[in-house]
């Protein structure tokens, strides 16, 4: 059986979800504070047993991972937000880093030694060149990132001394909702621009702030590589599978390779949902780069993966999650 930390948030919900559409007749549990997450986003899933735990709780960790007999771990809890991370550094590297230990150390106790981790396009830092690829150096600008890719080291770590297998996706920006229109993206505050572009479409919010208009880029404004939840989902379970014959760590970039401005997401969106979307141009932000995109050919090459989704059916699922929104 497999444990998935951080189930009740957005990708986790997402992955559990189709985990279960996959593997019907299988359980999963599920560990998250439900700090950010969503008991609503696990609604209607017989086979998944929540527990409401912090991964900072090594007893109760351990106990579960007994009880169960869990074989691997996807774990996605942590906290998010780049901003809070660079004003309150320390509550970052206890939850993302300190909380990753107690989950690795309950795990090793129990011989539990697959895991596959949320890992982010955060730890690259400024990209030296786009398409970014996994050798690209890592050189976090954000305690966020900072906190990533301290737990890839001590998952190195962990792989080298003791024989783990695990995967690091480093993903670039998580969006869209799934196809039921049941689970979406749902954080307070809200920092992501398709779900805050939709927001002014539906009138909950007046007005789009984008931050600079006179980046090195086509239009003027930052270059982002959107993948959607149900793309990154797949991935997850592909790798998950190929830890049964892995040897050591794999880090893999998901990301659709395809770069799309802001400009662009605000006429997609307009487009989607047959709405004009007031925007105002405000100063750049320090630390945003003009460019992220992603080279996911590693993770095409060794998970057999490929995106599905385009910028469009993003929009569209992100805007029917949006006008239907349960939690
Ligand atoms: N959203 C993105 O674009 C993006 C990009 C790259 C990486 N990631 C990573 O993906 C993962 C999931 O991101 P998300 O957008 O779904 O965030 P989210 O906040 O929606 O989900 C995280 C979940 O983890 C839970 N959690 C946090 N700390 C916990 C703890 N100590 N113990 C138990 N549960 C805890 C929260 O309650 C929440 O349900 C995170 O690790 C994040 O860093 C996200």
């Amino acid at each position: 059986m497999i444990l998935v930390t951080g189930g009740a948030g957005y990708i986790g919900s997402q992955f559990v979800r189709h985990y279960t559409r996959c593997r019907p007749t299988e359980k999963v549990v599920v560990i998250d504070s439900l700090v950010e997450g969503h008991v609503e986003a696990l609604e209607g899933l017989s086979n998944v047993h929540l527990e409401q735990m912090d991964i900072g709780d090594y007893e109760g960790v351990r106990n579960l991972l007994t009880k169960h007999s869990i074989d691997a771990v996807v774990h996605f809890a942590a906290f998010c937000y780049v901003g809070e991370s660079q004003e309150n550094p320390g509550k970052y590297y206890q939850n993302n880093v300190s909380g990753s230990i107690n989950l690795f150390r309950a795990m090793e106790d129990c011989l539990v030694r697959k895991l596959v981790f949320s890992s982010s396009c955060a730890t690259y830092g400024l990209p030296l060149s786009v398409p970014i690829n996994e050798k690209h150096p890592q050189n976090p600008i954000s305690i966020y990132g900072q906190t990533k890719l301290l737990v890839e080291k001590i998952l190195s770590g962990f792989s080298d001394a003791c024989d783990w297998s695990f995967t690091a996706l480093r993903y670039f920006n998580a969006a869209g909702a799934d196809r039921s229109g049941m689970i979406g993206e749902s954080h307070d505050p809200e920092t992501h621009i398709i779900p805050l572009a939709l927001k002014v479409a539906l009138g909950t919010k007046d007005v789009l702030q984008v931050y600079g208009e006179d980046y090195d880029t086509p239009d003027g404004t930052c270059v982002r590589d959107y993948i959607h939840v149900e793309d990154l989902a797949a991935a997850h379970l592909l790798a998950l599978e190929k830890l049964s014959t892995q040897k050591g760590g794999q880090f893999l970039n998901l990301g659709t390779a395809y770069g799309a401005s802001v400009k662009e997401i605000i006429d997609v969106c307009e487009q989607v949902s047959g709405r004009k979307i007031n925007h105002v141009f405000a100063p750049r932000r320090s630390g945003d780069p003009p460019v992220l995109v992603a080279d996911a050919s590693k993770a095409n090459a060794y998970l057999g993966w490929s995106p599905k989704h385009n910028l469009r059916s993003i929009i569209e699922t992100a805007w029917a999650w949006q006008t239907q929104k349960r939690y």
